[in-house]
């Protein structure tokens, strides 16, 4: 049980002296009652409302969010990049101590985890714990089922050789100035830097667009546009606990 001007403040995003105002304004509901004294307690099974919206009474936090290209994911920017984080998309949540689960490149789209749970994080990406993770790729080059078999056979890269991957190709045709071109679908085991650039690469084909459509078995939200993100929902929590 934690009182409610606590409560609007840790989960809320209010200061405390915003809480007590927005208290003493009737914007706080408590179980669908109108509360005004701040110094009412609420427990996490009550359901306490700001402004109509309900407030999620629990520490740890877990975000899908749709990446949109142009923001980096990663703690070490190059030097020089002022671009912005993913991070900065959560601003308004109030929620302390966000980071994002693994890395996408700057300019890759789709399923990025983002919570406050650093031990989920750390499960998740542990050496070891791989958790399979399929891309959909607009490539330049040609694909073909030779290419299929050289990503199931796995690859030879400086620090690791790459376990089976499956390649599934979905269209190929050719490009604007009249160069191959194909969509494909990847899922890889490991998640190393610019692994699927890298892949793509080892078969003459460079990747113009990537987006990741999943992570074990937790698939993106279709219905996230670009830089859009909903919470995770607690059977898909339950799914991806390692
Ligand atoms: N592989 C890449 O090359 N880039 C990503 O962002 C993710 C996987």
């Amino acid at each position: 049980m934690e009182r409610l001007d606590k409560i609007l403040s840790n989960y809320g995003g209010l200061t405390r002296s915003d809480a007590k105002q927005a208290l003493k304004a009737g914007r706080v509901k408590v179980n669908g009652a109108v509360i005004k004294d701040p110094a009412v307690k609420a427990a996490e099974t009550d359901e306490v409302t700001l402004d109509g919206k309900q407030l999620v009474l629990s520490k740890y936090r877990y975000f899908m969010l749709n990446k949109p290209a142009g923001y980096i994911s990663s703690t070490e920017p190059e030097p020089g990049d002022m671009s912005p984080n993913v991070i900065s998309l959560f601003k308004n949540e109030g929620v302390k101590g966000l980071f994002p689960v693994g890395r996408l490149d700057k300019d890759t789209t789709g399923l990025l985890i983002v919570t406050n749970d650093g031990e989920i994080g750390h499960r998740l990406t542990a050496p070891g714990k791989h958790v399979d993770k399929t891309y959909v790729a607009k490539v330049k080059g040609e694909l073909n089922d030779s290419a299929v078999e050289a990503f199931a056979a796995g690859f030879e890269f400086k620090e690791f050789t790459s376990a089976p991957a499956v390649l599934e190709i979905i269209e190929t045709g050719l490009d604007s100035d009249g160069g191959e071109c194909a969509v494909a679908k990847v899922t890889i085991h490991e998640g190393k830097f610019h692994q699927v650039k890298r892949m793509f690469q080892k078969v003459g084909c460079e990747v113009a667009e990537l987006k990741r459509i999943s992570m074990g078995a937790l698939n993106l939200d279709e219905t996230l546009k670009p830089g859009e993100y909903r919470e995770l929902k607690p059977e898909e929590l339950k799914n991806i606990m390692p």
